[in-house]
């Protein structure tokens, strides 16, 4: 059943999420939850993984093209019958019978979003395109990572969730956000040396899944992660925390 609701001019569509697999509904189907983590060779993805597979429920299956990440990271669970590794770039369709996304692939350092910022932003967003594809054709609940620069540089600390942010204005902001000013609690534009890779993440990935939303029915997820540190992690991969205790260390 649809449901419409009109407010001013801001006409938005809510559609039932599509069924899952028919194969959820036969009769000696055994309810093991199936789910794909993109990026779940990375320092995230990997603690994740761990996570998953400790409910015996779960058949985890990771999507990887080992850019930043490694099999290294998952090499306790490899050979495991509930577990499947895949390398596959997320820029190009995947076809699978999957109940839950968590969609992680996208280097996070600066080191690596620099590197050949085009794939980084091919990444986000015809990467995040295609785990929404195959999410609306599934029937699949889904999770991006997106990113705390999302509100950009605050001017108040803490920052409630009430806050808007404060975004900075240069940049690519009008032209690809302006509407998503509606949609989210704010825009960031971060203007780093690997703008697009912050930006992208955090806005045009977001603006994408609250379209599928929207639009498909789609169930979504979106956690805004701030700087994460912790085994696994490249010590060397440029991020702030990583960066001071390397420095300490030295
Ligand atoms: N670590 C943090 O502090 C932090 C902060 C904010 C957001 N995030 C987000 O969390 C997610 C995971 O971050 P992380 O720190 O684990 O990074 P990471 O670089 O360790 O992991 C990313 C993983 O994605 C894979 N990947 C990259 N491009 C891919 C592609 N095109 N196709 C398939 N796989 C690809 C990499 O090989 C790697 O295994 C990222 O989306 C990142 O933007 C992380």
């Amino acid at each position: 059943m649809a449901n419409n609701s009109s407010n001013g001019d801001n006409q938005t569509t809510t559609k039932p999420p599509p069924l899952p697999s028919p194969l959820r509904f036969s009769k000696f189907f055994q309810s093991n939850m199936r789910i794909l983590v993109t990026g779940g060779a990375g320092f995230i993805g990997s603690h994740l993984v761990d996570k998953l597979m400790e409910n015996e429920k779960n058949e985890v299956i990771v999507v990887d093209n080992f850019f930043t990440g490694s099999k290294d990271n998952l090499k306790k669970w490899i050979g495991h019958p509930r577990f499947e590794l895949i390398r596959h770039d997320v820029t190009e369709p995947l076809l699978i019978e999957v109940d839950q996304i968590y969609h992680l692939a996208c280097p996070a350092s600066p080191i690596f979003y620099k590197y050949n910022p085009v794939k980084t932003i091919k990444t986000n967003v015809i990467g995040t395109l295609n785990m929404l594809g195959l999410a609306k054709r599934v029937g699949a609940r889904i999770l991006l990572t997106s990113t705390s620069e999302v509100y950009g540089d605050p001017l108040i600390h803490p920052q409630p969730e009430t806050y808007w942010g404060n975004v900075n204005p240069i940049g690519l902001r009008k032209l690809l956000c302006l509407k998503l000013h509606h949609l989210l609690p704010c825009t960031h534009y971060i203007v780093h040396g690997g703008f697009g890779a912050v930006m992208m993440r955090g806005s045009v990935a977001e603006t994408l899944m609250f379209d599928y939303h929207r639009q498909h029915g789609i169930e979504i997820r979106i956690a805004r992660i701030f700087n994460t540190y912790g085994p696994r992690m490249n010590i060397d991969d440029g991020r702030v925390v990583s960066n001071f205790i390397a420095q300490a260390l030295r």
